[in-house]
Formats: structure tokens, C-alpha cells, sequence
């Protein structure tokens, strides 16, 4: 990235940009190939869809780890998609290579889902949007932007999985939030960042963006954007994960919703 971007403000173009970065796609097909569905997401997603034949939407599919890990639960209607066309491009290589046939993955935002003609309005019976992808858009109005455009693709009754992480999950958050806070308030904050909650930091595995929401944020943007909130549980009250899981990613919070 040259150093002009490196003052810019975050935006999806930078996102997806990191997302399709080496690093970033080796480490999400690795995840795709060898981790699988965590047991949360595979309790919460049977749970709420009980049928095989579910008509399930995955946002932000990176390498096909949930799509795959879904396939092999017996589901057989499953269309993913995600913008970074080089995550996209290993998850389709991983369906062919499986023979997984009946699993879709194709390029799209989901902040613009209006302009993907192979997705269309009130065909789901579900949509997912898991280990924290809708966080990872810059911008409350675009976050909304894609509840909202979910919610258009999605059946009467669907539901919609999602996680976050939690700006108050503990002592400790919420005392690193509150001396934010005050960096916010006196404009001191990494003027790249577009939002109290926002974050862009750097690991081995390139570069992230994050949106660390509070409980209000979350149930005023599902209300917001046609969603009824049924319930939210985090990660490690759901199920205890593999070792391999909790290194993977951090515990977070699980949203579900229906579409009224
Ligand atoms: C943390 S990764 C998770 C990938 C995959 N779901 C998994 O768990 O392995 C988040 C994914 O969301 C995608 N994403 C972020 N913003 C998106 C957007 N606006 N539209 C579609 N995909 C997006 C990223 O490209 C990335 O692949």
C-alpha cells in the first residue's frame, strides 16, 4: 500500500484490499480446508434451521469455512459471497475440488446488494453474516445499509445469525473503552478511523478493520432495518470450542433476528 492510502481514512476499498492480501487469504483458506464450522455457529444454525433444504445467504464467506462446514451438516441450498475476489476465488476452487456441486459463491457487496442480479429479493429463508464480517464495514450507514439489503433478499419469518465483538464484555474492555472515549473527545483519536468503536490495527495475518459495538448500537440498527431481535448469546455461554477455534478468533457475541 503506498503512503498516501496509508493517511486515508478506512474504507470498504481498503478493506477489501486487505482481505485480499496473501496473508489474509492464506489464513482464511487454511481455515476453510482444515478448521471448519465452530461448534456455536453449527448449535445456533441448526437451531434456527432446522430444515436441510434451508435457503441460506452467507455474507463475507471468505474462503467458504461456514459454506463448507454447512455442506457437510447436509445443507444443499447455500449461496455465499464475499467482495474480495480472491477469497472468493478459493472458495470456489475448494467446492470443485470437494464436489460440492450444489454450493454457490460468488462476488458481491453487501453493502450493494441491489446490483447483483444473481441474488434477488425475498429468496432466503436465512442470512448469515459470521465471525464478525458486518464489522468489518466501515460505517454505521453502510453496516445498516447491508442489514438492510439482507433483509430485502430474505422470505417472511427468515432469520439472520451475525456476530459481533463486545465494547462492554468485561471490566476490562469497557475500561480501555472509556479511556478512548476521552481521546474521541478531545479529537486525539487515530484520525484514520471513522467511529467510536472503530479499530485498524496490524497481526500476522496483514491488516483488520473492526467495529466494536455496544448492546444499543446493535438493537437500534436491527430495529432500524426491519429486523426483530430474538436473542444474542456470547460465544463461549453457546459451546466450548477446539483449542484450534480459540486461536483462530477470539469469543463474541452471536445475533439472531427474524424478518417480520
Ligand atoms: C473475518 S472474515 C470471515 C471469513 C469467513 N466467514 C470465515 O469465517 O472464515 C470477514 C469476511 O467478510 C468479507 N467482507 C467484509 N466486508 C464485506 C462486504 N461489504 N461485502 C462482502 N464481503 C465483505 C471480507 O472480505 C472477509 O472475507
Amino acid at each position: 500500500m503506498n503512503e498516501e492510502r496509508d493517511n486515508e481514512k478506512i474504507s470498504s476499498d481498503i478493506v477489501r484490499d486487505d482481505f485480499n492480501a496473501i496473508e489474509a487469504v492464506l489464513h482464511y483458506t487454511r481455515a476453510a480446508h482444515f478448521l471448519g464450522l465452530w461448534e456455536s455457529e453449527r448449535l445456533l444454525i441448526t437451531r434456527h434451521f432446522p430444515e436441510k433444504s434451508a435457503a441460506l445467504l452467507e455474507a463475507g464467506c471468505g474462503a467458504g469455512r461456514v459454506a463448507v462446514g454447512l455442506w457437510h451438516e447436509g445443507y444443499r441450498n447455500i449461496t455465499a459471497f464475499d467482495f474480495a475476489a480472491e477469497m472468493v476465488e478459493q472458495a470456489q476452487n475448494l467446492a470443485a475440488e470437494l464436489q460440492m456441486s450444489e454450493l454457490t459463491f460468488l462476488q458481491a457487496d453487501a453493502t450493494r446488494l441491489g446490483e447483483c442480479h444473481l441474488i434477488s429479493d425475498k429468496s432466503y429463508d436465512g442470512a448469515l453474516f459470521l465471525f464478525n464480517g458486518l464489522m468489518q464495514i466501515p460505517g454505521r450507514e453502510n453496516r445498516r445499509a447491508a442489514m438492510r439489503g439482507l433483509h430485502r433478499v430474505c422470505r417472511p419469518g427468515a432469520k439472520f445469525i451475525f456476530t459481533s465483538h463486545d465494547r462492554d464484555a468485561d471490566p476490562v474492555e469497557r475500561a480501555a473503552w472509556a479511556k478512548e472515549a476521552v481521546h474521541w473527545q478531545r479529537g486525539e483519536q487515530n484520525p484514520r478511523l471513522l467511529e467510536f468503536g472503530d479499530r485498524y490495527f496490524a497481526h500476522e495475518h496483514g491488516q483488520t478493520f473492526m467495529h466494536l459495538p455496544d448492546r444499543a448500537e446493535i438493537l437500534a440498527d436491527l430495529a432500524a432495518t426491519g429486523w426483530t431481535h430474538i436473542e444474542d448469546a456470547l460465544r463461549d455461554e453457546l459451546a466450548r470450542e477446539r483449542r484450534a477455534v480459540k486461536e483462530f478468533s477470539d469469543n463474541c457475541r452471536f445475533w439472531v433476528a427474524r424478518r417480520d
